[in-house]
């Protein structure tokens, strides 16, 4: 059964896909990007289950969402998916960051690193697609807030608005979320997980691979890590439901948003609504431009310590603002 014909007549076996990686493969920091995918997986198919039972309209989504989880069963899949998809974007966070760290963007690796900001960018829009679609007050008030900050980009921004705004929001959203995002995340992700098998996994900083593993190796403490962490997750999705806020409310801004737009809401405090573009953009230039800011061979460049300082940095006071944005009272931000 697993033999398949290769060109010059010998055949495929499995052992041809248990090919050698670095021994490194078997650390945390090099599995993540393999438990996130799993993720992924978990999230596509708890999300195709909750997709046969929601009414995508602003009349009905809420309350198809209320009656999905008003049995256990629905109750915990929603939760799970929720949870699940925060998890996600704190273990993508926790991949980028391995490779800040190890300097795993330069050479031969800068294009995979503009897909995995690609990712990213998918990933950040699929959370928040998720919290409009339930049409609850935190799904409108991120509506809210795109519609304004939409209305802000110069040309287009009206039309954009006005594609989005209205009746049609939450079934936009929903095929936003349900469609073009899943489409677009495999168009991302198998050039990545292609170009990762080409260029291999990157050395440790300072080393030269010499020991291998078989790949296999690696996979088990993928599965291990996702069990863990995966296993984890489904049990804190029977103790903490995922929020369903009442509403919505038109005019009133009373919710925050999910930790990772917590950053946002800090700069929005200050510089208003227009820093939703800006700073966003701020963050993707950046790290676009990070192959090649950085570009060297020596691992322990001038250029690399700043780089491993300045993101840590960076880190720590996004950190500082999602802690202090979580303790304080809401702020209206909106001129809806
Ligand atoms: C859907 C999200 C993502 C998935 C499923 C994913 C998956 C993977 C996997 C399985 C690897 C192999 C090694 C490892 O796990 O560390 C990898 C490597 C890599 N990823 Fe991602 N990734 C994602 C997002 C990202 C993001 C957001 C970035 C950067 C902005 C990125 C940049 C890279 C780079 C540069 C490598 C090569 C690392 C090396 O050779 O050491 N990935 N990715």
């Amino acid at each position: 059964m697993d033999d398949i014909k290769k060109q010059d007549g010998m055949s495929w076996s499995l052992k041809d896909f248990n090919y050698s990686v670095p021994e490194h493969a078997k650390r945390f920091g090099y599995t993540v990007g393999g438990v996130t995918l799993i993720g992924f997986v978990l999230l596509i198919i708890s999300g195709i289950i909750m997709a046969f039972f929601l009414t995508p309209t602003t009349g009905q989504a809420r309350q198809s969402v209320l009656e999905f989880a008003s049995n256990p069963w629905g109750f915990w899949l929603r939760s799970f998916h929720r949870w699940l998809a925060e998890a996600v974007v704190f273990l993508i966070v926790l991949h980028m960051s391995r490779i800040i760290i190890t300097g795993s963007y330069r050479g031969k690796r800068k294009l995979n690193w503009f897909f995995g900001i690609g990712l990213f960018v998918i990933t950040l829009t699929f959370l928040f697609s998720g919290t409009v679609v339930k049409w609850d007050q935190e799904g409108y008030e991120a509506y809210g807030h795109t519609i304004e900050s939409l209305g802000m980009i110069p040309l287009i921004g009206a039309s954009l608005a006005k594609f989005i705004e209205g009746s049609a929001v939450v079934m936009r959203m929903f095929v936003t979320h349900a469609i073009v995002l899943p489409s677009l995340l495999l168009l991302f992700l198998i050039p990545h997980m292609v170009l990762m098998k080409l260029n291999g996994l990157s050395p440790l900083p300072g080393k030269k691979t010499t020991r291998t593993i078989p790949f296999s190796e690696h996979v088990k403490k993928i599965f291990g890590w996702s069990l863990v962490i995966f296993g984890l997750i489904s049990f804190l999705a029977m103790q903490f439901p995922a929020v369903l806020y009442p509403g919505p409310f038109v005019g009133a801004e009373i919710t925050k948003p999910p930790w990772m737009f917590l950053v946002l809401y800090q700069f929005e405090d200050w510089f208003g609504v227009i820093s939703l573009l800006i700073l966003p953009l701020v963050i993707v230039l950046g790290l676009i431009l990070l192959p090649y800011i950085d570009s060297g061979e020596d691992d322990y460049s001038l250029v690399r310590k700043i780089v491993v300082w300045g993101y840590l940095i960076i880190v720590a006071v996004f950190i500082i603002f999602i802690i202090h944005v979580a303790i304080s009272p809401p702020v209206h931000h909106l001129m809806m």
